[in-house]
């Protein structure tokens, strides 16, 4: 049974293995760092989840996974001290099952503490073992990550201590890629994170989810394809439909399968979204058009001190501006304190989570919180901040 690696970002992994679980697949382990990706456009998607399965599961990883950028498939391990040994070592592998001659490949190489160290001979003597499995050496494109549009196969070689690892990238463009967000704001949530964040909240997808703060509206159009079972990956192209081994007819049984399990009894739970930013609004509601979920959420341009939340309990999911986003930091600590107040005069009795980068900012809500989680947004340090709001005898 192959082996895969979920990828994502550090601080996910629980969110990842509460989903292959969730998807009845067995997580063989996590960890906080999967080095091959690290310096290559993926700067944060360091972390990750293995876990075993047959290649329909595979499939159904990446139709379904929320919190993963990348699944990544284990082709192969194997010790090399010299290049001869990598070379016939890495031509026993099946190439041919995943890679086509014509198809441009990227390789991803980190070494440490190998005598394999130099990273461009380590690519070259791959792609000649891949070469002579292939009939031809597939053509090599240089790949950053970031680029828009389908990328090319990308393939990661990890030597540690003499031991290569080779593993194949089954998704192509990232999976936070879900292809709504054309319309977008500044400092966006990457849908992976913004899908991790409802989940580390507690929301239980029934009760109403208000986001003050939700500029493209990344957080309430993750919540109403979350509460509303649409897979993320119904509508987007994958580099395992590019591998000779696909079997499209699985696939398409896979897609029809789950979108038959989406939607659901009666209204779906209620969702707002304001933003003081007329822009942020337009972009959210366009953003939520293409995701399909437009009828679940209500979108209005409101500063936070004006948001009427329906009747409660439930949860308010938010990620405020922070750090260099506001003129100074004393208006920033009035912002905060300001979503202090209004959280404790319209939401008694609610949940709340919301995303902060300095203790003086969650200070300065006065908010009592029962959980912090260490994430990283953007290549920034940040923690989620989770608890409740206290009941007010009056309401
Ligand atoms: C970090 S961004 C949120 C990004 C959002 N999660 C997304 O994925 O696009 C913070 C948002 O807070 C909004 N904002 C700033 N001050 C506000 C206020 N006083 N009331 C309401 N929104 C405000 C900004 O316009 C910005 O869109």
């Amino acid at each position: 049974m192959p082996n895969f690696f979920a990828v994502c970002a550090p601080g996910l992994e629980p969110f990842t293995t509460r989903e292959l679980k969730d998807l009845g697949l067995q997580v063989a382990s996590s960890t906080s760092s999967h080095d091959s990706l690290k310096g290559q456009g993926d700067v944060e998607e360091i972390g990750g989840v293995a876990f075993r399965g047959s290649l329909t599961d595979l499939y159904r990883a990446n139709l379904h996974l929320r919190t993963a950028s990348r699944v990544l498939l284990h082709l192969g391990s194997f010790f090399a001290d010299t290049f001869s040994d990598l070379k016939r070592r890495a031509k026993r592998l099946g190439w041919e099952s995943y890679l086509n001659p014509e198809s441009p490949v990227a390789l991803r190489v980190t070494c440490h503490k190998s005598r394999l160290f130099h990273s461009a001979a380590v690519t070259e003597r791959v792609m000649e073992s891949i070469g002579s499995r292939l009939g031809q050496v597939p053509p090599p494109k240089k790949f950053d990550g970031e680029e828009e549009g389908n990328p090319p196969q990308l393939i990661f070689v990890r030597l540690v201590e003499n031991r290569c690892t080779l593993s194949l990238d089954s998704s192509g463009a990232l999976l936070s890629r879900r292809g709504y967000r054309l319309a977008t704001t500044k400092a966006p949530l990457r849908e992976t994170l913004a899908a991790g964040i409802l989940m580390a909240s507690g929301w239980d997808l029934k009760s109403p989810l208000v986001d003050p703060f939700c500029g493209a509206g990344t957080i309430p159009i993750e919540a109403a394809m979350m509460a509303r079972k649409m897979p993320p990956g119904l509508h987007r192209h994958f580099a395992f439909m590019d591998w000779p081994d696909f079997r499209p007819k699985e696939w398409e049984s896979l897609k029809a399968q789950a979108q038959k399990g989406q939607g659901g009894s009666g209204p779906g739970p209620l969702i707002m979204g304001s933003d003081r930013d007329a822009g942020a609004i337009l972009a959210a509601r366009s953003n939520a058009e293409r995701a399909g979920v437009a009828e679940s959420i209500e979108f209005s341009c409101l500063p936070v001190s004006a948001i009427e939340p329906p009747a409660g309990p439930g949860w308010v999911v938010t990620n405020p501006p922070y750090g260099v986003r506001l003129k100074s930091s004393r208006d920033l600590y009035n912002l905060y304190s300001r979503f202090g107040e209004v959280l404790r005069a319209e939401c008694s009795g609610w949940h709340v989570a919301f995303l902060y980068n300095r203790v003086e900012l969650l200070q300065a809500t006065g908010l009592q919180v029962e959980k912090e989680i260490p994430l990283r947004n953007g290549g920034i340090r940040v923690k989620l901040a989770r608890g409740k709001i206290p009941q007010d005898p009056e309401k």
